[in-house]
């Protein structure tokens, strides 16, 4: 992992590069990109997931009694940016399958790129968990700030942003918006175009998940 600011992160690991190099290929099909957005839900998961705290149980072993680790406290919730954070949510929850998951519904104008909420539904406490932000793409950076706005003044506080591509300008954003959010990143691409479309990217994530256009 490379460190792009205080809690912000470039992944590295040559599974996920190769993982989104096959997504960024024009004729990759939708089954095939929505598997590979699952894995890499999960590869990403497992590494923002590393900080969660664990408390020792009894147990027994068919050996022997002993003391052994267990997630402790504070409980999960997966949260997607709607649409295309969904494709990233099941790969989370094979790693934490009793995480509870929200959904936040968020769409850009297509001429101003101005993020728009459309729906919010959070698990109820919120306060105490530890919250997963899932979203393919972070470009301007709107959708994902205004999507983290929303969750802290619903109570969230402990938040984490997981995305697989993201533009400079969007980085940035997020980053100065909310420093305490830590930011985990599978490749900063190059820039934004007039369209506000990150390049090289993949194009629009929704529409390859889904099959939309
Ligand atoms: C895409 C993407 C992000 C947003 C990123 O969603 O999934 O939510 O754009 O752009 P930003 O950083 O400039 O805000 P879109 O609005 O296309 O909706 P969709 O997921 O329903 O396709
Ligand atoms: N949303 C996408 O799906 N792709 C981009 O490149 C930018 C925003």
């Amino acid at each position: 992992m490379k460190q792009i600011y205080d809690n912000v992160y470039e992944f590295t690991h040559p599974l996920v590069q190769h993982k989104l190099t096959m997504l960024r290929m024009k004729e990759t099909g939708t089954n095939e990109f929505r598997k590979i957005v699952e894995e890499l839900g999960m590869l990403m998961g497992y590494e923002a997931l590393a900080d969660l705290k664990t408390e020792d149980i009894e147990i027994e072993t068919p050996i022997e009694k002993c003391k052994a680790p267990v997630l402790a406290g504070r409980k999960l919730a997966v949260v997607p940016i709607l649409r295309a954070g969904l494709g990233l949510v099941p790969g989370v929850l094979s790693l934490v399958p009793s995480a509870k998951v929200g959904h936040i519904g968020m769409y850009r104008d297509e001429v101003t790129h101005e993020p728009h909420e459309y729906f919010c539904k959070l698990p109820s406490p919120i306060e105490e968990r530890v919250i997963v932000v899932t979203d393919p793409m972070l470009a301007t950076g709107g959708s994902a700030v205004d999507a983290i706005n929303l969750i802290k003044n619903k109570g969230g506080k402990k938040i984490k942003f997981i995305c697989m591509i993201a533009a400079p300008e969007g980085v940035k954003k997020l980053h100065e918006a909310h420093p305490d959010v830590q930011v985990y990143i599978g490749h900063i691409d190059r820039e934004l175009n007039e369209n506000a479309y990150i390049c090289p990217g993949l194009g629009d994530a929704g529409d390859r998940i889904f099959g939309t256009k």
